[in-house]
């Protein structure tokens, strides 16, 4: 009997109608899209402005694009993970609520919290359990309402993030498609330098800290981007080595869209063809969860069965890793 392997078959993505532009931006701190394109390549982002709306909003509407594309019943999903560093609430699963809100009404569900890695991460969780023989439908979405805890005054971080979401259903393969390798990392040395220190366990909301804006995220943004550009590439190089690939047997690069030029040092370091490297940063910024599944869906249209994809992240915490992935189906 071969191997079953998991495989993605089903795409699907939403972003929130309001464009947050490089211009509208110059109005509000002070920068100029100039600085922000050269230095990030960043020209717009998605912001979700309804009051009350939080990542599940996202995180539905996306999995509702997936269920109406793929003809899906909802009832089949047996597992849906919603990767996020953004939850709805504190201590209630905003999985469940995505879950039972999409009708997946036979699953059970959970959210997986690993920063801008959180996706990637994902992938591997989902695929174990398809790998192993014990669910056949997993459904794994990627969904941040980053606007939540950005602060608008602070021109370092308020030029980067956007909101928006993307889903993928993993199902078992038997012509040997789907995820072939991963290589995950992650170091804790990493978190004083990304991170939204009070508001969660170790720091409880206080009136002074509110004040403080001390619940925004905070960036000590070149030593995060020294960080990625180092480990993305690293990973990206260990895996190809590992699973002895060339640049030719390599398809697409599916990096984290954190910065242009992160994503465009990780494709140098593996001599990849520009052509080859999946982008969309400037549409939407860095959406943390939410970039590798709005990249599959916006070149769904280009990949082909056999594709071989190399996907690379890296994160707060920090968390990092590459994992290599045939593509499964034609669209
Ligand atoms: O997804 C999770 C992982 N996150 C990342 O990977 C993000 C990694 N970091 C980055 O992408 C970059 O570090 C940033 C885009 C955040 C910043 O770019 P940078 O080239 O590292 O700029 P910098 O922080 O070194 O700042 C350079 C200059 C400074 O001025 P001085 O000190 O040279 O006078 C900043 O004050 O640019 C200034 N600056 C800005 N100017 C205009 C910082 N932010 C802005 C801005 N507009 N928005």
């Amino acid at each position: 009997m071969s191997k079953i392997t998991a495989a993605i078959t089903a795409v699907g993505a939403y972003v929130p109608e309001y464009v947050l532009t490089n211009q509208i931006l110059e109005t509000m701190v002070d920068t100029n899209d100039e600085w922000i394109t050269t230095r990030t390549g960043i020209k717009e982002r998605r912001i979700l402005k309804e009051e009350g709306k939080g990542t599940s909003f996202l995180a539905i509407k996306a999995a509702e694009d997936l269920i109406n594309k793929k003809g899906l019943d909802p009832k089949e999903i047996e597992l849906v993970i919603v990767a996020t560093a953004t939850p709805d609430m504190k201590a209630a699963s905003t999985a469940a609520y995505t879950a039972t809100s999409i009708g997946a009404t036979n699953a059970f569900s959970f959210d997986l919290e690993a920063a801008c890695s959180s996706f990637l991460y994902g992938m591997s969780v989902a695929s174990s359990f398809i790998e192993s023989g014990r669910y056949k439908k997993v459904l794994l979405i990627g969904a941040d309402k980053n606007s939540s805890m950005i602060n608008y005054e602070d021109r370092a971080t308020c030029i980067i993030f956007g909101d928006g979401g993307g889903a993928v259903l993993f199902e078992p393969n038997e012509e040997g498609l789907g995820l072939q390798d991963e290589y995950l990392r992650s170091s804790g040395e990493g978190r004083e330098f990304l991170q939204a220190k009070y508001g969660g366990s170790s720091y409880p909301m206080t009136e002074e800290a509110l004040k403080n804006g001390e619940h925004f995220v905070f960036q000590d943004g070149k030593t995060v981007f020294k960080n990625a550009v180092f480990n993305m590439a690293d990973v990206a190089v260990k895996i190809l080595e590992r699973n002895n690939l060339t640049k030719d047997d390599v398809a697409w690069l599916a990096a984290h869209q954190a910065n242009k030029r992160i994503i465009d040092a990780t494709a140098n370091r593996i001599e990849l063809d520009e052509n080859k490297v999946m982008m969309n940063i400037q549409k939407y910024g860095n959406t943390t969860s939410a970039t590798l599944p709005l990249l599959l869906h916006d070149y769904e249209s280009q990949l082909k069965k056999g594709d071989n994809i190399i996907f690379a992240a890296f994160g707060g915490g920090f968390t990092w890793g590459s994992i290599y992935l045939k593509w499964a189906y034609n669209s």
